[in-house]
Formats: C-alpha cells, structure tokens, sequence
C-alpha cells in the first residue's frame, strides 16, 4: 500500500473526516516515499487575534475548575491515547520517517506524561512558612497562569506538544499549538482525538446554566507559517510562550517575549557527547551509541552527535561502530527489521552534505557513509547512510548542531580533558559516560563535571524518560519541559501573609504607630 492509501486508511481508523484531507494549501508529503499525505487548511494571520481572545475567554472558565478535574480530562485523554496508540503512532511514522517503533513511543510518551500530569494535578500544591511576626501565617499558593502558546518541531510533531498541553491543562491554562509546518496532519490527527475526548468529557460535566461548555476552545490549533509563531510571541494575552526548536528559532521569538516580560521555555539546538573511558563496558557502550546517532534518522535534539573516546581505546571502538553500523538497515521505516528511516527532506540532505564537506576540510576523515542512498524501495524519499567521521580536534563544524546522522569522533587523555571537551560546544542538552570507575562517573554528574541539563552515566544521550525534568542550558535555551517540578513554569506562583491576631505588627520590628 502506498502511503497517501495508508494515511486515508489510519485518519478513517481514527474516525476523522477525509475532507480534513482535501483542499487547504499546507502540503503535508511523505517522507518515505515523497507521495502527498494531505492539503491541510492553514490559519490566516489575521485570525490569530480572535483565537487569542477566545483561549483567554475560555481560561477564565478552566482556571475556576478544580484541579483534580482539570486531570480527570487528562486521564480520558491518556485513554483516548491508548486507543488509538498504533494509528497515531503509524501517522507519526508516515509524515515524519520514523520507525514503527519510534513511532509508537513517541504515542506511549504521550500517554505517559498524561499519566504523570493527572497525578500532579492532586499535588499543585505549594509551601507553608514560618512567620516572624505572632499569630501570621505565610503561604505559597500556585494559580493557572493563562494561555499557554506551544511551537513544535517535525522530530516530534506528538510528544512535545503533550509533555507541554498536559501540564498546561492540569495547571489551569489554556493551550495554542503552532507545529511544525512539516507535521501538520500529526498535529490535526491529535487535535481531532483531542476533540472527541472533550465531547465525551462536555457530556458528562454539564457547565452551569447558560455557560459553554467547559472545554471549549481549551486547545486550539494554528496551522501554518512562522508568522503564527511570531505572532504568538509578541501578544501579551500569550503568558507562557513554549518553543522547541533550533536555536536560531529561539533567538527569533526569545526576545520578543522578553520585551513584553513574558515567559518562555525554550527547548532548542543540542550537541550531545558521549564519553567514553578505558574502563567503559564497550559492548554496552556501542549499543548506546549507535542508537543515540542512528535512532530516528539523527534527527532527536538528544542525538548524539559526538563521542569522546580515551585515545587507548580509540581504534577498537570505531572499528566497532564501523562495523556495527555497517549492519543497520535503512529503507522503509514501516518494515520490520529497518532501523533507520528517510531523512525529514533535501534540505536536510544538502546540509549534511555541506557538513561532511566542511569536516573534511578541518581534518576529519569520514570512516563510514555520508552517501545518499538509491535504489529499489527507496525512490521519492532522502536516505543515507549515516555517517563516522574521526577528527583530528574539536573544530568549528563539530560545535554546530547539524540536525543529520553524523558522529564526530575525537579522543582525549585525561578525564578533565573529555569533561572540557563535552562543555566547550554552545549548546547543553544531553551528555553521557560509560565507565565502571566511581570516581570518573561522580565527577561527570558533579558542578565541574557535565554542564547539560542532561548527564547519564553507562546509557546514551537520546531516550530521556517523561518523569525527569527535560532540556538544556546555554543555546538549549534553559527551559525544563516534562516531568520533575517543570509544571511551576505552567503556574504563577502567589505569597500569602494571614494575620490571625488582632494587632499588626511589622516585619523586620520596623515601629510606625498611626
Ligand atoms: C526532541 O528531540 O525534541 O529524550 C525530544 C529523547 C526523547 C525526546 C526528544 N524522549 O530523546
């Protein structure tokens, strides 16, 4: 079956209608074979205002909710999910090129953070202070914060807008997704779902009289250019602007929300390193790597893209890599078997091309592919085999995030020597060491150590579960997103001061009697 059948096929499994399919100027192709998807309706620019002030209505509806309801609608959610796992999943698959199984884990990791958002949704809770004035109490408390505006980018067009709608949802915030232009039928299949659970939801939770319903407008969805993105960035009625993406994309709207003081979450470029010490179990250690620069066509923000290699150990492990990379199949990612897929388009092609090229002239010497890929199976879509390249130091290509399937190798002495090397890159997503040493591992996860948001010992950079706080520092863009405290991001938070007595004395014992 060919993949316009097959996606007609899935949106019908998922009860939505074909016209979704027809008409609007948003060309959704994919990937693997270049055969078009969908025409998908985009949002005018100049109806974003409109859909501003019907999320601001429809927040102060939710935020007068209770929490704990706020999460049953997660929890159904989380259901309607599980239902529809492999369709969503296979959708995933055909507009973005990833394997089955990468495809039915970004669906799970949905599922998961919805999980985790109904358990936060009992646990909004803030601290009680000790007063220093008699008969006070102080006390935290975390109030919904308003519209929440989520960008989203094509590597994953479904998890990233649920790690960030789901905490929105159950901290009491309205949602307004921007996804990538390279995903929307992803973005329409979930937003469809989305729909029919709160139907469900509106049916069984009546609103009071004369009130819509509850989940009216809770999530609304622009499709389109970058202009909608920007559009959100610069409106006040938007309190929390959540932006994944490249870090050229944060530069854009960062200061944009920053001039209005509002808040943003970036999510933005990595260039992850994996660390690898004479003691490292190697067997594990490949298996690790491999994933971390192969999964998903090297296209994750966690991919790792550089590996440090203690010098002693430098020949055994590329050979081994060679040799292991050597066995991956790359075709069809539907295919039992195939570990890698396409990449996303040309463009992303012609850039890995240039980065190779430009490797090349810094030193480094390609040890495996590069190549573009032909042949039977592979027509209309850009398949290469991805890339080894040994460098002679870590130059100025090695420091950029080439969104590809190219891992640059380079090799140290001391250990100080590779935690320099894993932080001498803008960017501060993931990292990881494999090594059976105490001593190496604590001092990689210590304040010298590691300066990324993400530091793993003995398992690779990519992968990270829902329940950890996700993101980076320095061009990562400094934002948390998913599990841990992320959700504060999603609250304001107020301090309370309640004096029981019937005096009124003065913090600090200043004395100022009327
Ligand atoms: C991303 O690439 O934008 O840790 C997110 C991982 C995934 C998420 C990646 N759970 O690789």
């Amino acid at each position: 079956m060919n993949s316009t059948q097959q996606l007609r096929q899935l949106w019908q499994q998922l009860g939505l209608p074909a016209s979704q399919l027809e008409g609007g100027p948003l060309h959704s192709r994919s990937p693997i074979d270049g055969q078009a998807l969908g025409q998908v309706a985009t949002t005018a620019p100049a109806d974003v205002d409109a859909l501003l002030a019907r999320s601001a209505a429809a927040f102060k509806r939710w935020r007068e909710v209770p929490a704990p309801q706020r999460g049953e609608l997660v929890r159904r959610f989380g259901q309607v999910l599980r239902q529809h796992k492999v369709a969503l999943g296979q959708i995933v698959s055909l507009e973005v090129g990833k394997i089955t199984s990468e495809g039915l884990g970004e669906v799970q990791e949905m599922i998961d953070i919805a999980d985790f958002a109904v358990g936060l949704s009992r646990q909004l809770h803030g601290l009680t202070i000790a007063s220093e004035r008699p008969q006070h109490r102080m006390m935290e408390q975390w109030h919904p914060l308003g519209p929440v505006g989520i960008i989203t980018a094509f590597n994953f067009p479904v998890a990233v807008w649920a790690w960030n709608a789901a905490l929105a949802l159950v901290c009491g915030n309205t949602v307004l997704w921007k996804p990538s232009e390279k995903a929307p039928l992803c973005a329409l299949a979930v937003q469809g779902l989305w729909e029919r659970c709160c139907e469900a939801f509106d049916a069984d939770h009546p609103p009071p009289a004369g009130q819509p319903p509850l989940t009216q407008d809770l999530c609304l969805l622009l499709q389109g250019s970058a202009e909608l993105g920007a559009a959100l960035a610069a409106d006040p009625r938007v309190a929390l602007l959540s932006a994944t993406g490249s870090t050229r994309m944060g530069r854009a709207v960062a200061p944009v929300v920053a001039q209005r003081f509002g808040r943003c979450l970036l999510e933005l470029g990595g260039n992850n390193a994996v660390v690898v010490c004479p003691s490292a179990k190697l067997d594990l250690a490949v298996r690790g790597i491999v994933f971390g620069a192969v999964g998903t066509a090297g296209q994750r923000c966690t991919t790792t893209r550089r590996l440090l290699v203690h010098e002693s150990l430098h020949q055994d492990l590329v050979q081994r890599l060679v040799k292991a990379y050597a066995t991956l199949r790359i075709g069809d990612p539907r295919e039992a078997g195939v570990l890698m897929g396409p990449l996303i388009d040309e463009a992303a092609q012609v850039a890995m091309a240039r980065a190779l090229e430009q490797a090349r002239q810094q030193g480094g010497v390609v040890v495996f592919g590069g190549d573009r890929l032909q042949g039977p199976g592979l027509q209309g879509g850009v398949y290469v085999s991805p890339a080894i390249v040994t460098m002679p130091a870590q130059s100025s290509i090695v420091c950029e995030e080439t969104f590809a399937p190219i891992l640059y190798v380079m090799r140290w002495r001391t250990v100080e020597e590779a935690i320099a090397l894993n932080n001498a890159v803008p960017q501060g997503l993931s990292s990881a060491i494999f090594t059976q040493d105490l001593i190496e591992a604590e001092t990689f996860l210590s304040a010298s150590g590691s300066d990324c948001g993400i530091a793993n010992v003995n398992l690779g950079t990519s992968g990270a579960e829902i329940g950890g706080a996700f993101g980076g520092d320095k061009d990562t863009g400094g934002g948390r997103e998913s599990g841990s405290d992320a959700w504060r991001q999603y609250m304001r938070r107020s301090t309370n001061t309640i004096n029981r007595g019937t005096a009124l004395p003065l913090a600090q014992g200043v004395v100022f009697e009327v």
